[in-house]
């Protein structure tokens, strides 16, 4: 007999209750253990409290092991596919970054801004989170959206479909799809990878299981500011309403800074923090 299944038939109490007792030290907070719940079972927080005592069936509790088993190397988002988002539901899987909430500020800044945009670019999209979560908010003529992986690009097509958004998905180099199609944008938002190549402080969690194409730049993390500061005028079209805005490193504002100054770029740069009181993302507009 496998170690699972003796495990499973010791089990004397085979409820939420039980399973509580049992296996709730095993997780990294008592919120995962919540969230494999809902997850195998479907149930909301309050179902919880209904059915504490009802017992699990044993291909629930045998899942439940399972997948409490890869939560010790994996995070949650990848065990259960699927991360929350600026209050939307997304697909995620190893093929793209998990959604973090500090990004969700770059969402938050555009729907409070009374302005509004016709065309809308979104660089490095992975999940595609940013674009579907703002088109859900805000209308545009047109949104498009590159990332240099395919993978990530199959993910976000896949929340695209699920969230009915309109976006046009291209694969390509950052902004080299920009340039050759010479267009230009109102609304450009990027949450770029910005974590130094020589970065030996990324959590082994991270590190292990998220894509690399997805976390880490050249030139200490700050290559594709450099890149945006040098291409502005290309890809900005400043005869409108105009707004670009990026994600950084919570390091990173006095590189930025300094990139931005040596720029040609003749408008303000605004820096804002995170919840956390950490420098998080910049907005350059008009
Ligand atoms: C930090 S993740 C951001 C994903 C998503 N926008 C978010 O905020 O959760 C960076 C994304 O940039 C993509 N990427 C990396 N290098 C790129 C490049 N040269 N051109 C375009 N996309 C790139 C990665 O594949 C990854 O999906």
């Amino acid at each position: 007999m496998n170690k699972k299944k003796k495990w499973n038939n010791t089990l004397k109490d085979k409820s939420l209750l039980g399973l509580r007792k049992n296996y709730l030290n095993d997780f990294r907070n008592k919120n995962e253990f919540y969230e494999l719940i809902f997850y195998i079972k479907g149930w909301t927080k309050s179902d919880c409290f209904v059915y504490e005592n009802d017992s699990f069936g044993e291909e629930d509790i045998k899942k439940f092991l399972e997948l409490k088993e890869q939560l010790k190397t994996k995070p949650m988002s990848y065990v259960v596919k699927s991360s929350w988002f600026y209050g939307l539901n997304f697909f995620v899987d190893e093929r793209v970054l998990i959604p973090r909430s500090e990004t969700e500020l770059i969402v938050d800044n555009i729907v409070r801004d009374k302005k509004n945009y016709d065309n809308y670019l979104d660089l490095c999209t992975g999940s595609g989170c940013i674009p579907i979560a703002l088109s859900k908010y805000k209308t545009f003529k047109e949104i498009m959206a590159i990332d240099i992986s395919s993978d990530a690009l199959e993910v976000a097509k896949i929340n695209c479909d699920k969230m009915e958004s309109n976006i046009i998905f291209v694969e390509g180099d950052f902004l080299e799809p920009v340039l050759k199609l010479k267009r230009k944008f109102n609304l450009v938002t990027a949450n770029p990878p910005y974590i130094d190549v020589n970065d030996k402080h990324v959590e082994d969690l991270v590190k292990n299981n998220e894509p690399h194409l997805a976390l880490y730049a050249p030139e200490d993390g700050t290559m594709f500011y450099r890149k945006l500061f040098e291409e502005f005028y290309n890809i900005i079209d400043v005869t409108k309403p105009f707004k670009l805005i990026s994600e950084f490193g919570f390091q990173q504002k006095e590189q930025i800074e300094s990139l931005f100054y040596k720029s040609e770029i003749k408008y303000k740069i605004n820096f804002s923090k995170d919840l956390a009181g950490h420098w998080r993302y910049f907005v350059i507009e008009n």
